[in-house]
């Protein structure tokens, strides 16, 4: 059992099965691992800052985004796409800390997906009431490799769905430290995040922040 610096209150690791392919992993990051993911969050940041990027059909987005890895999702009006370049600073994403990648083969083998080997970390940044509505990981090429999703900061609740965007999502709270996994039958499920709750974390100050990880070429 590990104490948590920040609440005071302890949190044992366990595993939580969503559907086939896709499992919840409480607590799988300790907060000395947070403090370090935070912190090279920080550096890669200084390189390709957060920015609110625009949806295809002109919205801009709530959750303020950046990347690391050889290639970084992308939106603007031209579409959703994969870019080794960072558009705001007109420069390659930051490489991906060995410690983000070391973070997403270890949960990824947890969860049954050995071998995961990521080229792309999408760095999500919510303030209060940023949401993200259901949608489906589907610009990567490589359909066999999951998805690594890492919570840190403010809890949030997270909408996991079906293969179709009507399907009832089930909700769950994500909180510091948290991973979900999905892959194989689960890769293409609907997800989302619910509009953050008002708080404060001292990892992270009034906001969570989301690491995914994906093979996308
Ligand atoms: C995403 O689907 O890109 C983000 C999910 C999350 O913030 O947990
Ligand atoms: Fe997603």
């Amino acid at each position: 059992m590990t104490g948590d610096l920040f609440t005071g209150l302890a949190r044992d690791p366990s595993m939580e099965t969503l559907t086939e392919g896709a499992l919840l992993l409480r607590a799988f990051v300790d907060e000395d691992e947070a403090i370090r993911l935070m912190a090279a969050i920080d550096t890669v940041l200084e390189a390709s800052p957060l920015r609110h990027m625009q949806t295809p059909g002109g919205f801009r987005m709530s959750v303020a985004m950046s990347n690391c890895g050889r290639y970084g999702w992308v939106t603007d009006r031209r579409g959703y796409r994969y870019q080794s370049r960072d558009p705001l600073v007109e420069r390659d994403w930051p490489a991906m800390p060995s410690l983000f990648a070391a973070l997403a083969g270890r949960a990824a083998a947890a969860a049954g997906f050995a071998g995961f080997d990521p080229d792309a970390c999408l760095i999500n940044r919510y303030e209060p009431a940023a949401r993200m509505s259901l949608h489906q990981d589907k610009n990567e090429l490589d359909m066999t490799q999951p998805i690594v999703s890492v919570s840190l900061g403010l809890p949030a609740t997270f909408l996991f769905g079906g293969m179709a965007r009507t399907d009832k999502p089930q909700r769950m709270r994500l909180e510091s430290g948290d991973v979900v996994v999905w892959g194989g039958p689960a890769r293409l499920a609907f997800h989302g995040i619910d509009p953050l709750r008002e708080g404060e974390h001292a990892l992270t100050g009034r906001c969570r922040y989301n690491l995914t990880f994906r093979r996308a070429r």
